[in-house]
Parts: structure tokens; C-alpha cells; sequence
């Protein structure tokens, strides 16, 4: 039985998602579809969780098994015919999410469809997305014509290879390195590109000495945030390699739950409360965004 549970979720869709163009620090609101996303993840945390238009499936819709998509997606990895469902009104006592506020709207969409936007959240720019460098703004796919899938796929998804550093002459360096909200930040904390390696590198430090304490005192804990910051999370979590992390995409909008021992050790792999067929296409099409348009 598991000793506590933690709920993730990625923001919903970016308008610069929507646009596929790498985003960072660059502070992009949430698109439409991105609010619909953001509701529909609340929905999904709430006692009815089936998603508009779904019929509900043995007593509830499916819930994913993350093993299935690194191993490549077999219909048979996923939980079987008599699944319970595991949505059932969740309840929270804490909150953490970014300074950035794609995170943060997801955030209130989802307390406000469960009812619970009293909960205390806490902001850090430690659960910011990773900084893009030079490629904040540029289109992900145009990236991928001009300088090759493989290259881009290595800044999006190696490890410890960092995208080029945003100079002050990018156009987007002002308005993010000057931005008051990183006023309090050391010369060496505000970065100029990162690395997942990087970005583990200050979220980690967050997560031991504020979020892991409150989830062993008994405390429930959701954390809104994005797809890297919450990357470093999962490979922390479950003592990923570094080459299995790269493979891994996480979808937008989609609560992650994970059951959790005394260590803070997964008891078994994350669960995405959300029906597989949506869950597979979203990872699919994050993975897709760094691939030239032919
Ligand atoms: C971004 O910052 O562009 C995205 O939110 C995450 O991008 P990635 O999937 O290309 O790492």
C-alpha cells in the first residue's frame, strides 16, 4: 500500500506550443486548446473523471502505465479490462508550480474544477522550464530543417548537452534576464541556456528541501510545472538513466499520478489520468514538434 501519492501535471498547451516554437523563460500564456487541457486534467482529478463525450470503461476511464510508452507503446501494457479507477476525488494541502505563467494558470484551472483554489501554492523559478538559450523563439521544426533532426533532437532531449547560450543581443534576452521576478537571483543561478542536467541541477535542491519534506509529514502535494522541469522530477523519482529519459515526453495537461513508499520510491510506474488514446497522441506529438515539416 502505498504511503503517499503525488500528482504532476504539465501545463496545458503554450500559445508558443501552438506555434512550436521553443519557449524556456519566455513567459508564454496558455493557448485555448491549452485551457481546455488544463480544465480537462482538473476534470480528470475530480470523482467523475471521464473526460467530455467518453463513456466510462468498467467503472472508470483508462489510466496509462508510462513502462508502455518508453517500451513502445503495446496495447497490452496497459492496465486490464477490470481497472478501478484511480481519479477519485483528490484532495490537496499544498501546491508548488513556476514563476512562469502557463504553469500557474494550469495550476487555478485545475483547483478551480476541483474546488480547491483555498489550497496554499508556492512559486519558484527552481520548477521554471528549462532555459532554451539562443533557441528561445525560434520554430522547432524550422530549427530541424536548418540544422538537422538528429541536432535538434540532442537539444531537446540529451542529456547534458546544453542548446547554444542567449546572448544579450537575442531578442528575448532583455525581457526574460531583466525581468524583476528573477531579481533576487546570483549571477551563476540565472542561466543563459540549460541543459536537463542543469535544470535537475536547480530543481533538485527545491524538491529535498521543501517538497519532498511536506509530502513525508503527510502532505498532499501537486505540482504544476512543465515538461523538463518535471522530466528532472520522473528521473529522479524513479532513478531513470540518462538514456532512458531522453525517450521520455510528457503531454500537456495530463495529471501524472504516482504512488510512492516511505523513501519516496515509486511503488510501481506513473499513471497518467487520462484515456490512453489521448495520452499516446499527446506524447507523440511533443515528440514530433522537433521534426522538419517535409
Ligand atoms: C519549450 O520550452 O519549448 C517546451 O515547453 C518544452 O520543449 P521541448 O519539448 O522541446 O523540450
Amino acid at each position: 500500500m502505498a504511503a503517499y501519492k503525488l500528482v504532476l501535471i504539465r501545463h496545458g498547451e503554450s500559445s508558443w506550443n501552438q506555434e512550436n516554437r521553443f519557449c524556456g523563460w519566455f513567459d508564454a500564456d496558455l493557448s485555448e486548446t491549452g485551457v481546455k487541457e488544463a480544465k480537462r486534467g482538473g476534470q480528470a482529478l475530480k470523482d467523475d473523471g471521464a473526460p467530455p463525450g467518453r463513456e466510462h470503461m468498467d467503472g472508470g476511464w483508462q489510466t496509462c502505465r508510462i513502462d508502455a510508452f518508453i517500451r513502445g507503446c503495446t496495447a497490452t501494457a496497459f492496465e486490464g479490462p477490470q481497472r478501478k479507477p484511480v481519479y477519485a476525488d483528490f484532495e490537496f494541502d499544498i501546491c508548488y508550480t513556476s514563476v512562469l505563467k502557463r504553469a500557474t494558470r494550469t495550476l487555478w484551472l485545475v483547483l478551480d474544477s476541483i474546488d480547491q483554489m483555498w489550497v496554499p501554492v508556492h512559486r519558484t523559478w527552481r520548477l521554471n522550464e528549462r532555459h532554451y538559450g539562443g533557441l528561445t523563439g525560434l520554430n522547432k521544426a524550422e530549427t530541424a530543417a536548418k540544422h538537422g533532426e538528429a541536432q535538434v533532437k540532442i537539444w531537446r532531449r540529451s542529456f547534458d548537452i546544453p542548446p547554444p547560450q542567449m546572448g544579450p543581443d537575442h531578442d528575448y534576452y532583455t525581457i526574460i534576464s531583466k525581468d524583476r521576478r528573477y531579481a533576487d537571483l546570483t549571477e551563476d543561478q540565472l542561466p543563459s541556456c540549460e541543459s536537463l542536467k542543469d535544470t535537475i541541477a536547480r530543481a533538485l535542491p527545491f524538491w529535498n528541501e521543501e517538497i519532498a519534506p511536506q509530502i513525508k509529514k503527510g502532505k498532499r502535494v501537486l505540482i504544476a510545472a512543465h515538461g523538463n522541469s518535471l522530466r528532472g522530477i520522473v528521473k529522479h523519482l524513479e532513478g531513470m538513466s540518462d538514456e532512458a529519459i531522453m525517450e521520455l515526453n510528457l503531454p500537456t495537461g495530463i495529471p501524472i499520478l504516482y504512488e510512492l513508499d516511505k523513501n519516496l520510491k515509486p511503488l510501481k510506474a506513473m499513471q497518467f489520468l487520462g484515456d490512453e488514446e489521448t495520452v499516446r497522441k499527446a506524447m507523440e506529438a511533443v515528440a514530433a514538434q522537433g521534426k522538419a515539416k517535409k
